[in-house]
């Protein structure tokens, strides 16, 4: 795990940044006030398992972000009740930066 870390901070400083911004952004926006990344409930789905769920779709991108912008139901354990609200103020480069951050993802991350 740190060995992993390590790995990454000094191969890929592009890609930590962009982590550190995706995270940045889903604080500003309060998308960590209702999700975490590794705390999974019922009724809001973790980071973690959002990625492992749509690990290899093709069309989970597009899919994601259009499920930010518009909000959404349903597709978690909250019968219904619990709802993604509709993130009508964010542009399309903060969308697809927060669905990469997302998707990338990984309970256990490989090394
Ligand atoms: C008010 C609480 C709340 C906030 C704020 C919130 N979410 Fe959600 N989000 C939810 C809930 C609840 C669900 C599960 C909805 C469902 O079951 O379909 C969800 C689902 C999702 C999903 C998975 C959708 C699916 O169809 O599987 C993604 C991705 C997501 N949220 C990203 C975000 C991002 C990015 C932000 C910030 C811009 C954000 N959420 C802010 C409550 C929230």
């Amino acid at each position: 795990m740190f060995k992993f870390l390590l790995c990454c901070l000094c191969l890929c400083p592009l890609w930590v940044s962009a982590q550190t911004d995706a995270m940045t952004l889903a604080k500003e926006k309060a998308c960590l006030g209702c999700h975490s990344v590794d705390q999974h409930t019922m009724s809001v789905p973790s980071y973690q398992k959002i990625a492992e769920k749509y690990r290899g779709d093709p069309g989970a991108v597009e899919y994601l972000s259009e499920k930010i912008r518009n909000g959404g139901k349903g597709v978690w354990g909250g019968g219904g009740r619990s709802l993604m609200p509709a993130f009508l103020n964010l542009s399309q480069s903060e969308i697809r930066l927060l669905v990469d951050w997302i998707l990338s993802m990984k309970e256990t991350p490989a090394s």
